[in-house]
């Protein structure tokens, strides 16, 4: 009988003397893993538990219930609002193509949870236009031709409106910093500016 084979034979009846338990190379045993009733709670696709709430968005109370608390503004907005004016682009912060605001201040609303927004007041690109009338911002960037894509133009008018609100406009460059949290892979850029100093020059 070869080495290999006495242990081998060895290794398999070590096995079967720690029954289900696992051998790993130090020789220690890992326990067996409990049963099913003895595991720790399963965490669910709905996270910790869900909530009912009540968010004021464009001047208007929408209902949300049994909202996963851990949703976001933007996807509770997206998909259970369905207002699908905001973005989703990266997700993560970068891109600024969520952009709303709150209270007057934007945000990015893929990092802020739908449930520390109640009782503010949220404002999403569904939010500016008064019937056919585009707010100023918008009309700038439609004459402008800050319009190009669909996908990053909602958030670049957000952040646009309040960058004008902020004051932050006195020159090209205080814009382009202020709005540098916007990202516009086509280069759209000089005719977002100059939407941008339209409005903020026609309303000083
Ligand atoms: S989707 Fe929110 S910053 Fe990109
Ligand atoms: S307008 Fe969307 S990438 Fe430039």
């Amino acid at each position: 009988m070869s080495e290999f084979e006495i242990n081998r034979r060895e290794l398999l009846a070590g096995l079967l003397s720690v029954g289900s338990a696992m051998i790993v190379p130090s020789g220690r045993a890992i326990p067996p893993l409990p049963d099913d009733a003895e595991r720790p709670a399963k965490v669910t696709e709905q996270g910790i538990g869900n909530v009912d709430l009540t968010l004021e968005i464009n001047g208007e109370q929408h209902r949300v219930n049994q909202l996963a608390v851990n949703t976001t503004l933007l996807d509770c907005l997206r998909d259970h609002l369905h207002l699908t004016g905001s973005k989703k682009g990266c997700g993560l912060g970068h891109c600024g193509a969520c952009t709303v605001t709150v209270d007057g201040r934007r945000i990015t609303s893929c990092l802020a949870l739908a449930v520390m927004q109640q009782g503010k007041q949220i404002t999403t690109i569904e939010g500016l236009a008064h019937g056919d009338e585009l707010h100023p911002v918008q009309a700038a960037f439609v004459k402008q031709d800050g319009f190009q894509c669909g996908y990053c133009t909602p958030g670049q008018i957000m952040s646009a409106v309040a960058c004008i609100q902020e004051g932050h406009t006195s020159s090209d460059d205080e814009i382009r910093e202020w709005m540098s949290g916007n990202i516009c892979r086509c280069g759209a850029y000089p005719n977002i500016v100059a939407a941008v100093r339209e409005v903020a020059q026609r309303s000083a």
